[in-house]
């Protein structure tokens, strides 16, 4: 299987994406290493979130924090705020405690052993096994969702991906290099990236196809299989778009606990899995619009009703809301759900 490695490492130098945390490979030859901070960081934005969506968000968070000692004195509400559209806000939150402890235990520096690693807030087997083998170039065997389908195919693992752990771990071991995993795993998730496509992989330019089992039979396009999937779960709210001024409309700071906690949003009522009545925030003149905002969690399907507020000049609980102008407001410091909600309910 050493040849696999081989000719994908070679495909890597050619074909491989220049992304801003990776050193290139004319400075690796001159033998620059990549910063473990950059790794991190990036490892932790890519966990749930594509290559293109998190380069800017990368660019811009190094930019702003760009060790782990300036990360360390971070606010959480700015993490938060800077978190708004890559989602999953628990990866921001984890990471301001995982710099803290850093600093604190670690003088500042990211560990390299492996228990270690997995002991800090957000760092998994996958994210620990990443960073070893890119940042320092340990050997690790390294999994994720892209190379869990590579592999898949090419061994001809014909169940869903959940109950082929095991064997996708024993394969894995076996095309993995003792040396350079981390070019290695890179290769492979830029390779899945371009030819070992979910859908339509180009096969008839792939420099492996020969050790395909799964083209060999025809199948590549079956595998891996798709698990079956349990309804998800729909809870159900109102959420608040209030005016004080035919301008100016009204934003709370979501509770710490819970979903898009510490985020910034416009008042929703809870969302319940049963249907609720409507708690108003406060006497106005509401309008029920019938116009609902969905968006997907992980777990499950939000919809929300948009409901209209009007206390045009009157007073409201300014330790509670933030009024906001609509000419000035920055769109990008609310998560996903609630920008939906803001570009709905400005066209009602
Ligand atoms: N996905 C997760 N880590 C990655 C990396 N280092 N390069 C490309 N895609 C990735």
């Amino acid at each position: 299987m050493a040849i696999i490695s081989k000719i994908l490492l070679r495909w890597y130098a050619e074909n491989g994406r220049a992304l801003p945390w990776r050193v290139n490979p004319k400075d690796a030859e001159a033998g620059q290493n990549p910063d473990p901070y950059k790794i991190w960081i990036s490892e932790i934005m890519l966990q749930q979130t594509t290559v293109n969506t998190v380069i800017p968000y990368f660019n811009r968070f190094i930019k702003k924090w760009d060790n782990i000692e300036q990360l360390s004195y971070a606010d959480e509400a700015d993490i938060l705020t800077f978190w708004a559209g890559l989602g999953y806000y628990a990866r921001g939150r984890n990471l301001l405690k995982c710099a803290k402890e850093l600093s604190k235990k670690f003088d500042g520096k990211i560990p390299n052993d492996k228990k270690t690693l997995m002991e800090l807030p957000g760092i998994g087997e996958y994210t620990a096994s990443a960073i070893r083998s890119i940042a320092f170039g340990e050997r690790e065997v390294v999994i994720d969702s892209n190379i869990e389908r590579v592999v898949c195919r090419l061994f001809k693992i014909e169940k869903p991906v959940n109950q082929s752990k095991k064997e996708i771990k024993k394969y894995a071991s076996q095309i993995f290099p003792k040396l350079r995993s981390g070019d290695f795993a890179q290769a492979l998730m830029d390779f899945a990236n371009a030819v070992c496509k979910p859908k339509k992989p180009n096969c008839s330019h792939c420099p492996i196809a020969t050790s395909c089992l799964s083209l060999e039979l025809d199948v590549v396009e079956n595998i891996p299989a798709k698990a079956v999937k349990k309804d998800k779960l729909i809870r159900r709210g109102f959420v608040f778009f209030i005016k004080v001024h035919p301008n100016i409309f009204l934003l709370e700071r979501r509770p710490s606990e819970g979903i898009l906690g510490g985020l910034m949003g416009f008042p929703t009522t809870e969302w319940e899995v049963i249907k609720i009545k409507p708690t108003l925030p406060f006497k106005a003149k509401w309008t029920f619009t019938k116009e609902i905002v969905t968006h997907q969690f992980s777990h499950f399907k939000l919809e929300l009703e948009i409901v209209l507020g009007e206390k045009i000049n009157s007073k409201f609980d300014s330790s509670k809301y933030l009024a906001v102008e609509q000419q000035s407001f920055d769109l990008t410091i609310l998560p996903t759900l609630m920008r939906k909600v803001y570009t709905k309910a400005i066209k009602l």
